[in-house]
């Protein structure tokens, strides 16, 4: 096996071992990337405060999420077409997830169904919802989360239309690949996800396919969302999806503090300042730059969570100085997954725990509760340069 001492190592693993559809469908943004580019590299920017004579015996890392204890403040981002990156990826990364005691959020858009994840796992996992326009749909969607004792909702506000990813289009983007002659040179070069392929029956969205009527060509990602996701959803819709649910709620993909406001009155348990990992509006802010402000404005009010450009445990920390309370990451775990399965999702786990843990002794924490805005160093104007 491999040395693996990064999240980098995993990708270029991803990159050899998954067929380029996938590979690239998970490693890119939209349009001229510029969102998914600054999410990582805004990271980059700020810096660390280096402590030191701190006894820094019995380190924990341990927090909740939405009350729920967790190892680590970081879980597994809902992430569509997970089981193409690797067969029944969404089974392996929510048993990693169990196992190593972090969330798991299943994507609407996964291959593997909510039952099929329920079956495999022992501990319940969150569900993210997209708001179809089919009524029928929506409802049975929530009554099977709600079945499958799903331990949070979580509704994702920032993608009823989807932001143009030019690979996708020029790939053919599809699940099950359309075996075109480039597709079927690509994939013999990636026999190993082929063998896996063989062997399990997942290869379509299992949330959808059986469930939905009048799907047109489900294949195709782009086109199905175009048919299907209601483009009306507003806050009334949300309020009625609240209610049908009934449980713990997270509202994802907030980028403004006047949003974060209204979800905060709203009376969800979080949100998740979120660009969608640079795939939706591109031109956004980074979702670490843009927390600061959203801390100021609904900090004492309402949970707050941070995806996007997470690539290291030092990402984490970083994010939680600067306000929030959890974090989540998507591409991280999903080269893990594409790379080797779920030794992969359990690896880049363990190297963003190692890597938080670590930090957090050299910046003089003994407790990632204790994390706060004197252990980075901004530049200056971090979050002001724009208004
Ligand atoms: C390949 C891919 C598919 C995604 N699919 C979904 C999805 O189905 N639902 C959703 O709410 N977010 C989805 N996201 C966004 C992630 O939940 C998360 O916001 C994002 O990956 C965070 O950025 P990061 O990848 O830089 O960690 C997806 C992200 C990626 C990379």
């Amino acid at each position: 096996m491999p040395v693996i001492t990064c999240i980098e190592d995993l990708k270029r693993l991803h990159r050899a071992r998954t067929p380029r559809m996938f590979y690239d469908y998970a490693e890119s943004g939209s349009y001229t990337e510029q969102t998914f580019r600054e999410n990582t590299t805004d990271f980059a920017d700020i810096r660390l405060r280096q402590k030191v004579a701190v006894d820094m015996t019995n380190r924990t890392t341990e927090s909740t999420m939405v009350g729920l204890p967790v190892k680590m403040p970081v879980g597994l981002a809902p992430v569509g077409m997970t089981g193409m990156q690797h067969a029944d990826g969404e089974i392996l990364a929510a048993k990693a997830a169990e196992k190593f005691g972090v969330p798991f959020c299943l994507s609407t858009m996964s291959i593997c169904s909510i039952e099929d994840v329920a079956e495999n796992t022992t501990k319940p996992f969150m569900f993210q919802l997209y708001v179809m326009k089919d009524q029928d749909f929506l409802a049975n969607m929530i009554a099977r989360a709600k079945q499958a004792n799903c331990s949070a909702l979580v509704l994702t506000l920032d993608l009823q239309i989807l932001g143009q990813r030019h690979k996708d289009l020029k790939n053919g983007l599809s699940a099950p690949p359309k075996l075109t002659l480039p597709v079927m040179m690509d994939l013999a070069t990636r026999w190993r996800w082929g063998l896996g392929m063989l062997g399990t029956k997942r290869r379509s969205f299992g949330n959808i396919v059986g469930h939905a009527k009048g799907v047109g060509d489900m294949s195709s990602l782009s086109s199905w969302t175009s048919e299907q996701f209601d483009p009306q959803l507003d806050w009334d819709k949300v309020a009625k999806i609240r209610d049908m649910w009934g449980g713990k709620l997270i509202l994802k993909g907030i980028l403004d503090a006047e949003d974060a406001r209204i979800a905060a009155d709203f009376g969800a348990d979080a949100i998740v300042v979120s660009n969608h990992g640079g795939r939706q509006l591109d031109g956004a802010l980074s979702s670490i730059r843009m927390l600061p402000e959203i801390v100021e404005a609904v900090g004492d009010k309402v949970e707050i969570h941070l995806d996007s450009g997470i690539r290291s445990g030092q990402d984490v920390l970083k994010a939680l100085a600067l306000g929030a309370h959890a974090t989540w990451i998507g591409r991280a775990f999903i080269h893990g997954l594409g790379a080797m399965g779920e030794a992969g999702v359990t690896k880049a786990l363990e190297v963003i725990h190692k890597e938080l843990d670590i930090t957090m002794a050299l910046c003089g924490e003994r407790d990632v509760k204790n994390i706060g805005r004197h252990d980075v160093l901004l530049p200056q104007g971090f979050s002001g340069t724009y208004s």
